[in-house]
């Protein structure tokens, strides 16, 4: 019987399933849903130092329906990091850790470039007893004026500076959280595991227009009439993390074997989370997946992921990691493994095709040959 319990970067989770920073994990109400219902860890949403600086929109999530409208493939939201004081955030870690001390909580922060906010931020998480710490190094439509979030997640000399001063600060895991708004996402993802990080999670939402409502002319979400361009989540992205993880775990496995990565993007079941696995990723994490079907859809994702490993004889989660990364390869060398294919096939037809079929085609000078190619 397989098991789903695994261990990454020291921290011991019963199984790969993560929390990933949002609505889910807002507050210590909806937390503690989140580990009564069995997620393997839970990343809390994002907090700063300086919450009043916060402040959120309504309406301000939008949906892509599919063409039936029965279901929800794509989601856009403007929503910024957590409004709630930085105080309460501290009490809220602090009960959370006494009411679940084998639990994982990791904290997600994001500050202004200072080297004293970053310290302060992830010393006083770590002192409330988080277990590690997530970089929200990639929000797309949040406080660029403030040079948080993506802004920073695109500037890898800035990436690998920040990870210096947290790997400074606290013995605890950290992982940078990488924006998809890049065209190499290698590129930030190295800066920042040379910075120190622990590991990566890829990937936040993308910077996106969700769609124009044809009554109004206005974008959407709108809010007293205008938009903004959001985060694109959900299903419909999933393609495109997958691609960014394996380009992630790839160049992971090259140059910092060791260092662990996290899978996000569309999420939605267990079947989902093994392909990330088989990706490269050790743990998946769960954002709109959970804001679209509930807590409890971690029962049946674990049962599918466990029925994959079952019919595979993968004993554990880091059996399976990584295993279909073998088989990615340039459109060149594509080209020339089916061009060698053709060739063997013609040449076997041809072969075939010279084998002795009547008596009368045997040869004197041929003989032996002939024998042999007819006991191929
Ligand atoms: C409404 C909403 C709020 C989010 N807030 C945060 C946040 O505070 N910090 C963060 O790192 N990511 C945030 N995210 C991004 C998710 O954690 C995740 O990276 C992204 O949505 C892709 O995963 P998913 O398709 O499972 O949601 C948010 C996503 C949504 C939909």
């Amino acid at each position: 019987m397989p098991t789903l319990a695994t261990t990454v970067d020291g921290l011991k989770l019963p199984n790969p399933f993560i929390i990933g920073s949002g609505p889910p994990g807002t507050n210590l109400n909806v937390i503690t849903k989140a580990f009564r219902d069995g997620w393997g860890a839970v990343i809390a949403k994002t907090v700063s130092l300086d919450a009043a600086k916060v402040v959120n929109v309504t309406p301000r999530y939008a949906k892509l329906h599919s063409r039936s409208g029965e279901e929800v493939i794509g989601w856009e939201n403007i929503e910024l990091i957590s409004d709630r004081p930085f105080e309460v955030w501290e009490e809220e870690f602090k009960k959370c850790k006494d009411l679940f001390p084998d639990r994982v909580l990791i904290a997600s922060v994001m500050e202004e470039y200072r080297k004293d906010s970053w310290i302060e931020i992830v010393e006083r998480c770590g002192a409330c007893g988080v277990d590690g710490f997530e970089l929200n190094f990639s929000c797309p439509h949040g406080l660029p004026e403030r040079k948080m979030g993506a802004a920073m997640g695109e500037a890898p000399d800035i990436l690998e500076e920040v990870c210096g001063w947290v790997k400074s600060a606290t013995k605890k895991p950290f992982w940078a959280k990488m924006t998809p708004n890049i065209t190499h996402i290698e590129e930030p993802s190295r800066a920042a595991l040379r910075g120190g990080a622990t590991g990566v999670s890829a990937i936040n939402t993308l910077r996106s227009v969700i769609g124009v409502n044809l009554d109004t002319l206005r974008p959407e979400p709108t809010v007293e009439g205008y938009s903004t361009p959001g985060g694109y989540s959900c299903k419909a992205i999933k393609p495109i993390a997958l691609r960014m993880v394996m380009e992630v775990a790839t160049m992971i496995r090259q140059e910092f074997p060791g260092r662990s990565l996290s899978g996000l993007g569309g999420i939605e079941s267990g079947r989902d989370a093994a392909e990330f696995i088989l990706l490269g990723a050790d743990t998946v994490q769960v954002c709109t997946g959970v804001m679209k079907f509930g807590y409890e859809c971690v029962k049946p994702m674990c049962n599918e992921l466990l029925a994959f490993m079952e019919k595979h004889k993968f004993k554990t989660v880091s059996d399976s990691k990584g295993k279909s990364l073998d088989y990615f390869t340039t459109h060149a060398d594509l080209v020339k493994r089916q061009a060698e294919r053709k060739a063997a096939q013609k040449a076997a037809a041809a072969n075939h095709h010279k084998m002795v079929q009547a008596d009368s085609e045997w040869r004197s000078d041929q003989f032996v040959k002939q024998s042999n190619d007819l006991a191929r």
